[in-house]
């Protein structure tokens, strides 16, 4: 079918298999764009254009939404966003894990793991519409929509996070979600397993939901364990469904540690648990190795450990921790007790439960990309090749228009990002145009900042912002809200 459109576009594609994100198989289709919309598709041949783009042999896809990120303030350093560009990406949530740059009051040095975010001259808003206005006065090339983080709100107003919050700070915490999410926020993320939101009890995280539940917003948890007690964590999460009727998103959800390998299918039985009308989902990144700051509950001899940064080491960034510990003549604890404030990249998941969890159908895809990390891993730069690539094309895990949907239109649902994430008439023309046979990740843990092959062109809001391996800046992405409507 053709649409009717009377004058000339500004560009057309022509004779792309075009994925429409919702899981169907691919069509070839002309695409044309005006403004920052998706005009037309079908047969364009009679209308005018002065950009052609030849699209034969390619696929076309919405561009991808990693719904997983910590870019909230690489957003605004870097608006290139070329880890993010180079694979497709066009649309970044922020706010994961507990921790995000608004709203956020700094007395001191950030917490763990704020500081995976940034710098402390870097924490800036004291409100989330500060941050809306910073990202709007220099947009960056990607969407952004934002998460509240708890830990992020713990700090704000608790003067020692290793305990409950008491009832005056939680009414604090509370008002200011709600600010947060009047002003344009997606809903709350939590990150329990870090000791600086550990010590927060069920009922200091269940008393977000009544303020949740009045704005209809989302809660992303890093569960309190990934590893032995996984499903009680995950019991905790879906009481804010249960309790309140909250949409619930399981953050990179695995089985860590390795007395733990080869349970995923409990993980999904959970899901299951939940009924068939549950709105709970997850998110995953498409490797076996986790990484984040070096906690010291997490050094064992079980799994290979990679020292990626350590602010009194900066030298041992890019070793093994048994390696500096065999030099230090010291036990691994003793070794990453004396690294302290580090992160690391720590290969404990099996290679069978991430296949798993990638291949659920709740599951998107999420990088959990580490900007700020001088040896980050892989996933910063090649998660969505890497799920196309790998594990649709190499490995046969699931098709190629199914591995689309989990990184655009599953993703643009759950987060309600109206007129996103899916090809079609009238919507934002965040596009992506790549090569099914060639699209792969080469960002490895030993060179981890590759950008990946196989990505001809992207578009974010009908702007060019990458041409064959040329980015361009055209800083073109706007601030997401839930109820789709974009903040001008
Ligand atoms: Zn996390
Ligand atoms: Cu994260």
């Amino acid at each position: 079918m053709s649409y009717g459109v009377s004058h000339s576009v500004d560009s057309i594609i022509y004779g792309a298999d075009v994925f429409d994100g919702l899981g169907n198989a691919s069509q070839p289709l002309d695409v044309a764009i005006k403004g920052e919309r998706i005009a037309a598709l079908g047969d364009l041949s009679s209308l005018q254009t002065l950009n052609k783009i030849d699209g034969h042999g390619l696929c076309l896809a919405p561009g991808f939404i990693d719904v997983h990120t910590h870019d909230d303030l690489e957003l605004l350093r870097n608006p290139a966003m070329a880890a993010k560009i180079t694979q497709g990406v066009t649309t970044v949530i922020t706010g994961n894990c507990g921790i995000s740059a608004a709203p956020a009051k700094l007395h001191s040095d950030a917490p763990d793991p704020m500081n995976l975010l940034g710098d402390k001259s870097e924490f800036q808003f004291s409100s989330m519409a500060d941050y809306i206005t910073a990202f709007q006065r220099q947009p960056a090339n990607v969407n952004v929509a934002a998460l509240v983080g708890h830990t992020t709100l713990r700090n704000n107003v608790m003067g020692e996070l290793l305990r409950p919050a008491n009832a005056d700070e939680i009414t604090a915490m509370q008002q200011q979600l709600d600010e947060a999410i009047a002003q344009g926020a997606l809903g709350l993320s939590t990150g329990l397993a870090y000791r600086n939101a550990n010590h927060a009890s069920e009922a200091e995280i269940l008393a977000f939901g009544p303020v949740l539940k009045k704005h209809n917003a989302l809660y992303t948890t890093h569960l309190r364990t990934e590893f032995d007690a996984v499903l009680d964590a995950m019991d905790e999460a879906f009481l804010m469904e249960n309790n309140f009727d909250i949409k619930v998103i399981i953050s990179h959800l695995k089985c860590a540690g390795k007395n733990n390998w080869g349970r995923a299918p409990q993980l999904l039985a959970k899901f299951a648990e939940q009924g068939k009308n549950s709105r709970c989902s997850c998110d995953a990144y498409p490797y076996a190795a986790s990484s984040s700051t070096l906690d010291l509950t997490q050094v064992t001899a079980d799994f290979e450990i990679t020292v990626t940064w350590s602010e009194p080491h900066p030298q041992m960034a890019g070793r093994t921790l048994a390696d500096i510990a065999s030099d230090w003549h010291l036990s691994l604890l003793e070794a990453a007790t004396q690294l302290q404030p580090a992160g690391a990249i720590y290969h404990g998941l099996s290679e069978q439960d991430v296949q798993t969890i990638l291949a659920f159908e709740r599951t998107m895809i999420g990088s959990d990309g580490l900007p700020c990390d001088p040896h980050p891993h892989p996933r910063l730069w090649g998660s969505f090749p890497r799920v196309l690539g790998h594990y649709s094309r190499d490995q046969g895990l699931f098709s190629l228009a199914t591995a689309i949907h989990k990184m655009t239109g599953l993703s643009a649902a759950n987060y309600r990002l109206t007129d996103r994430g899916v090809i079609k008439q009238g919507n934002f023309a965040d596009l992506v145009l790549f090569n099914r046979h060639t699209i792969c990740d080469n960002a490895t843990f030993i060179n981890s900042e590759l950008p990946a092959s196989g990505i001809h062109r992207v578009w974010t809001n009908g702007h060019a912002t990458l041409i064959d391996n040329r980015m361009i800046v055209a800083r073109s992405g706007k601030f997401l809200t839930s109820h789709g409507k974009t903040h001008d």
